[in-house]
């Protein structure tokens, strides 16, 4: 299963230039726990941001460019044959960010989502899904840090 883990503000927004511009302490945990329990894939941009790996399993960074990665990480320079070529029997976490999502949507088959309320002022922002997605469960909504959101899963349609 390709799982997409993302959170986003009321327009789709992930991030500003300066990163994620939202502190949501149990949004954090909840995607700690998500992420630990398969390999994950990354862009570039949000592999720069992480100094080691962020689980016990295989980290994966998509690149175009024949860079040296830190130890931890693996290079994949044809993220979607990488994903059709995945064992299906198994899952594997995409993690983002932006251009990795863009260009990867077509081979999700759940997203989770959390969805934030409020526009954040983001200059990043993840493609829209309304159109092969369908919610499978959402919570009621949380807040933390004054703000407002819950966590939905979203399943392609059939
Ligand atoms: N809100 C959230 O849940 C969330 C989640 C993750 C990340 N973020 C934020 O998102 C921001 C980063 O997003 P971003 O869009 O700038 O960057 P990104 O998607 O993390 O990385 C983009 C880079 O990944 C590589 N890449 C992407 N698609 C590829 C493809 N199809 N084939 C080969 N390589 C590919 C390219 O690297 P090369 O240039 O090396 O070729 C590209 O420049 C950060 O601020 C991060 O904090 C937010």
């Amino acid at each position: 299963m390709i799982r997409f883990i993302v959170a986003i503000d009321s327009k789709r927004g992930l991030a500003d230039d300066k990163g994620i511009p939202w502190n949501l302490p149990e949004d954090k945990r909840y995607y700690r726990e998500k992420i630990k329990t398969a390999p994950i894939l990354m862009g570039y941009n949000t592999y720069i941001e992480h100094d080691s790996p962020m689980n016990d399993k295989a980290n994966y960074v998509a690149t175009r460019t024949d860079k040296l990665l830190k130890e931890g990480f693996t290079a994949v320079t044809h993220p979607a044959k990488f994903l059709d070529e995945f064992d299906q029997t198994k899952d594997i976490w995409v993690i983002g960010g932006a251009g990795l999502f863009d260009s990867l949507l077509d081979n999700a088959d759940e997203l989770y989502i959390t969805k934030i309320e409020g526009d954040f002022n983001c200059t990043k922002f993840f493609p829209d899904y309304s159109e092969d997605f369908e919610l499978a469960s959402q919570t009621e909504t949380k807040t933390d840090n004054s703000i407002n959101y819950r966590f939905t899963i979203y399943k392609r349609k059939k």
